[in-house]
């Protein structure tokens, strides 16, 4: 079993491993304050959907915890401020503004008294944010079980697994939980430029876990559909609009017009969380543009021209129509989506 933690609240402190120097280096940084924790988000120190809203709702315990403030209605003011710093530091994963409002709406509900309540209900939420977080990752590995048969060939896109999450992991839960069922898996496991969270943290992931993989550049999967074939493509989710439009890493769409066109499944994994049904459909999903730096640069050595064009959006958005499927903790939903995700949704 791995034993590295991907995030966890210590004693007034938030630890989380640097994502950025895996898997040359296991390191681990400690926050104190929310500024801190965002800095964390936007620079990918903690980075996929899940994990980012358990580090929001963190941010805002720290936040509580180590105001100076005697005065309920100032800490209460502290904290939207807190708020709007974590909702700056990345915009696409819906898990990020999911969890800052879960957090506030329950201490709204619970109108506190004393600042050490603020503090104590703040904290309690965000920790059952992360807490909750494995157990759906959990039933999101078993609820896909129907889909993955004994023998596949699995591809995937970034990383989706325990290093994404709390704990776990969804996509890679998935294939997880095949290979603790006794399925007998192979996982093209794509790079994913520019930041490879595939080339380096999924193959991380898989290495300790004794699934057998291998890691591929993102352009391959075509070629490696039509010459040695797949069965299915598992992706994660930043974000799930409405209509089944799924917003995920920049190369998730790409890989699914592949998988279309030789007839293979793509499957989208993720929480309900990440389904958002305030946004009608993927055009309103907002796309994040990272620096130039990680398309000019691999590491530190440039492989552009100086001063070249660059785009660099992190993420894409597959349509409805090329996912075969969506897989939540809840169960599986089908097209028409409209229909499925807002069923599934119920009862959250
Ligand atoms: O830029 P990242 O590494 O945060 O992007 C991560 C992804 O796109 C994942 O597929 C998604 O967040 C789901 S993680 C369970």
């Amino acid at each position: 079993m791995p034993e590295y933690f991907t995030i966890r609240w210590l004693d007034g402190h938030v630890q989380m491993i640097d994502q950025r120097l895996l898997p040359q280096e296991v390191v681990y940084r400690d926050y104190i304050d929310v500024e801190g924790v965002a800095e964390a988000i936007h620079t990918m120190v903690i980075r996929g959907a899940p994990a980012i809203g358990a580090a929001a709702g963190y941010g805002l315990a720290l936040a509580a915890w180590h105001s100076r403030t005697g005065d309920a209605a100032l800490m209460h003011a502290e904290l939207m401020h807190a708020a709007n710093v974590l909702r700056a530091s990345r915009p696409t994963a819906v898990n990020l503004f999911w969890a800052i409002e879960r957090v506030l709406r329950n201490l709204d509900a619970r109108t506190p008294g004393s600042v050490d309540q603020i503090r104590e209900i703040v904290l309690a939420e965000a920790q059952k944010i992360a807490d909750e977080d494995i157990q759906t990752n959990r039933q999101i590995g078993l609820n896909g079980q129907a889909l993955v048969p004994d023998g596949a060939r699995i591809f995937h896109h970034c990383n989706t697994g325990a290093l994404a999450t709390v704990g776990y992991g969804t996509a890679l839960g998935v294939i997880r939980a095949a290979h603790e069922h006794g399925k007998k898996i192979h996982v093209y496991v794509d790079e994913t430029r520019p930041r490879l969270q595939g080339a380096r943290l999924t193959s991380w992931e898989l290495k300790q876990l004794g699934i057998p993989h291998t890691v591929v550049v993102d352009g391959a999967s075509g070629h490696i559909m039509r010459t040695v074939g797949a069965d299915l493509c598992l992706v994660g989710c930043d974000r799930i609009a409405a209509n089944g439009d799924v917003a995920n890493k920049i190369g998730t769409f790409n890989l699914a017009l592949a998988a279309h066109a030789h007839g293979v499944p793509l499957y989208s994994v993720g929480p309900t969380s990440t389904v958002d049904l305030d946004t009608p459909n993927g055009d309103a999903i907002p796309i994040e543009e990272r620096p130039a730096s990680e398309v000019t640069h691999v590491g530190e050595c440039q492989v552009t021209p100086d001063g070249v064009q660059v785009a660099n959006p992190s993420f894409d958005v597959t349509p409805a129509r090329y996912v075969t499927a969506i897989i939540t903790e809840k169960g599986i939903a089908y097209p028409p989506y409209l229909e499925s995700l807002a069923g599934l949704k119920k009862g959250n």
